[in-house]
This record gives structure tokens, C-alpha cells and sequence, in this order.
């Protein structure tokens, strides 16, 4: 499988490069994406209570890059039903993450927020996708691996198909860049194998239907249909851990509610579950190295310095050799701070649905319009009729 030269690493912006605006001449578009108009796309599933992981992860990202570029945020939920089929509030559940974008700062006047189902493009590219993809790639995808655990035939195909609609979800607007925790990485490279695959089998109806812009790939010059996208990830924190154990990922399905802080905790329980949150004996290290092999404390750490918009090392230099009892609270009262706008702009946003399902709505629709040109040229290339 062909791919950029670049790892994401290198493309990585560095510090406040995020807010930049995502221009041909911003070191991003150096290469391979020079000529796909920059565009941000993002998705976050309708499936348990938002957390800080989530927040720091990923929505906070959503908002510092709307601030230069166009983005569109979309609440996935044709991949909730991937793993688990029947929900009790799926509804409710879009809302509440449509709640949490708009309560974090997202502007859905200046760009778009909508819930995946309401643009039927999504599921009709990923079907092509399905065809373009091998079924070697989705087996190796370490997530589904993980989901559908021992008993991988009793998984549903939809959830081995998972990352083809994922690539869809992108590519059904020529999206370029796609900000997202570092789990969702494979998951990133899977689409630029399937962007890239597209480009190549169909390289003569691309050029035949006078649909693709030239692009470079690595060194090759090639005249594509799909831009190859690149992941942003980044942050002081871009991995959240466990609060009950700093070696697993702050999770919605962590049976113990001690182990993550969500968006929509009161104070008392963020109080709470800071204080109750696994550390080992000892203080503070002096410098950032000394957080090795200390997993509760590089979390604590890394999510202060994440809610604070600092670096670890701007975190040691202010509480470096201190013991937890003073550390905790600090951090509690930062989380609070930080969290309380948002969980007061939420509740208030749940408490009337009309205005959300007026977001979504409009948000649907924009959203319909650009993937209902893509896909319209999809189909001359592939060879449909229309
Ligand atoms: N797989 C992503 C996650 O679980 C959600 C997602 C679906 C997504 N489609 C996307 C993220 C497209 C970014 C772009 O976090």
C-alpha cells in the first residue's frame, strides 16, 4: 500500500499552529494536498456520556480549528449501531453530542453540525469504499480487534466495515484534515489507502470525467479524485488515561464512573473524582522526565496542562517536588472552572431540543448539498447512471 512520505508526526502543527488557517502556503500543504481546497471534517459517536477525554481529545481541537478554517463536525451516528444495535436513547444521544459542540464554542452558522444519518451520502460512498477496500485491511484494524474480542465471527459486519464508512464520512466532502485521538490514527491511514486505491484503479475515468486535480504522493505526481488526509493529533494531552488507572484510556464503557470525569458531572463529582484518582506515593517529580514509568502521575500532569493550555514542562515548573494533597485540588478547581460553562451551556441546550434539532437540521442540509456533488461525481466515475 502506497502512502505519503510524511508519518503523521511530521505534519503534526506544532503549539498554536491549529488556529492557523490550513493554507496552501501553511507547511501542511507542502506536498500532497496542495491542491484539495482545505477543509476540516470530524466525527464523534452518539454512544455514552461525553467525557473529558473526549473534550480534550478532540472537541477542543474542533473549536481551535474553526477559528481559520471551514470545518464541518458531525455527530456519527450510522457507526453507533456498528457494535451495539439497540439503544435506548440513541436520539438523546445525538443531541447531547450536538449539545456538547455548540456548549465548547463550535459555531454551526459559520460552519456545519449535523448527525451522519441525515445525509444518506455517507452510507451510499462507504458502500463503494466496501468494494474498493480488502477485507485483509479491516481485519487488521487493531480497534475492531479489540470491539469485537474473542468471538470475531458473531461480530457484525458493520462493525468490520466500521472504518470504511469512517472514510466515507471524510471523502464524501474532499475533506483534507481530520483532528482525532491518536487511537483513531489507523483508522486515518486506512482512508488514505482507500483515497489512494480510488485514485489509482479509476485514474483514467477521473481523467475521462475531467474530475481530479493533480496531486503529489509521496514523489509521484498523480491526477486524483480523493485527497489523501492527514490526521491531526496533537496536544499536551492528546490521550487521556483512566483515573483509576493511568494505563487505560479514560473510556465511556468503564464500568467505574470514578474512572473518568464527563461533561456533564457536577462540581462535587469532579471534586470527587479528582481526589479519589489513583497516584503512587510519591510527590511530584522535578522535571518532566521523571514522569516515566508513572502513568497515574503523567495523566494528571498532562490533563492539567491540557485544561490549563500549558505544556507538561510549564506544569513541573510550577509543581514539580509538591506532594498530590497540594497538586489535586489545584487541578480540581482548574476542571471545574474550565468545565462548568460548558456543562451549564449543555443542560440548557437538552433542556429545549427544538433549538438543536434546528442546528442539526440546517446543519443536515448544507452538509447534503456539498456530499451530493461529490457523490454525483463519484458516480460518472465509477460508471453509474444518473
Ligand atoms: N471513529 C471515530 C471515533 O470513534 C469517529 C468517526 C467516525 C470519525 N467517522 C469519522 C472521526 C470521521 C473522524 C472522521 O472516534
Amino acid at each position: 500500500m502506497a502512502r505519503g512520505a510524511r508519518s503523521p508526526e511530521d505534519i503534526t502543527p506544532a503549539g498554536d499552529a491549529e488556529s492557523r488557517a490550513l493554507r496552501p502556503s501553511n507547511s501542511l500543504f507542502e506536498d500532497d494536498m496542495n491542491t484539495f481546497k482545505p477543509l476540516v471534517f470530524s466525527g464523534v459517536q452518539p454512544t455514552g456520556n461525553l467525557h473529558l477525554g473526549n473534550y480534550l481529545g478532540a472537541i477542543r481541537k474542533f473549536v481551535a480549528l474553526q477559528e481559520n478554517n471551514d470545518c464541518i463536525y458531525c455527530v456519527v451516528d450510522l457507526h453507533a449501531i456498528t457494535a451495539q444495535l439497540v439503544h435506548d436513547d440513541l436520539r438523546g444521544q445525538i443531541r447531547s453530542i450536538a449539545a456538547a459542540f455548540i456548549a465548547s464554542g463550535i459555531d454551526p452558522k459559520k460552519h456545519i453540525v449535523f448527525n451522519q444519518s441525515a445525509v444518506p451520502q455517507h452510507a451510499e460512498l462507504a458502500w463503494v469504499f466496501n468494494c474498493v477496500a480488502r477485507i485483509g485491511w479491516m481485519n487488521r484494524m487493531t480497534q475492531f480487534k479489540d470491539k469485537a474480542g474473542k468471538d470475531r465471527e458473531n461480530a457484525s459486519l458493520g462493525l468490520l466495515a466500521y472504518p470504511s464508512l469512517m472514510a466515507a464520512d471524510i471523502l464524501v466532502y474532499r475533506a483534507t484534515h481530520v483532528p482525532v485521538g491518536d487511537d483513531q490514527k489507523q483508522h486515518l491511514e486506512l482512508a488514505r489507502d482507500i483515497a489512494q486505491k480510488f485514485n489509482i484503479d479509476f485514474q483514467d475515468k477521473i481523467r475521462l470525467t475531467d474530475t481530479g486535480v493533480d496531486m503529489v504522493v509521496g514523489e509521484e505526481p498523480i491526477h486524483g479524485y480523493f485527497p489523501l488526509v492527514e490526521p491531526l493529533i496533537d496536544g499536551p494531552a492528546p490521550r487521556v488515561m483512566s483515573l483509576r488507572d493511568g494505563t487505560k484510556k479514560m473510556s465511556k464503557s468503564d464500568p467505574s464512573d470514578l474512572s473518568r470525569i464527563n461533561l456533564m458531572d457536577d462540581q462535587d463529582e469532579i471534586l470527587k473524582k479528582i481526589r479519589k484518582a489513583k497516584t503512587d506515593p510519591e510527590g511530584l517529580p522535578s522535571d518532566v522526565e521523571g514522569l516515566k514509568g508513572r502513568p497515574e502521575a503523567d495523566n494528571l500532569v498532562g490533563i492539567y496542562a491540557a485544561l490549563a493550555d500549558k505544556t507538561k514542562e510549564q506544569v513541573i515548573a510550577e509543581f514539580g517536588g509538591q506532594q498530590f494533597s497540594v497538586f489535586k485540588p489545584a487541578l480540581a478547581d482548574l476542571a471545574v472552572h474550565v468545565l462548568a460553562p460548558i456543562t451549564t451551556e449543555m443542560r440548557r441546550l437538552m433542556d429545549d431540543t427544538t433549538h438543536i434539532d434546528a442546528i442539526l437540521r440546517d446543519g443536515g442540509e448544507r452538509a447534503r448539498a456539498r456530499a451530493e456533488k461529490v457523490m454525483g461525481e463519484v458516480f460518472d466515475i465509477v460508471g453509474f447512471l444518473r
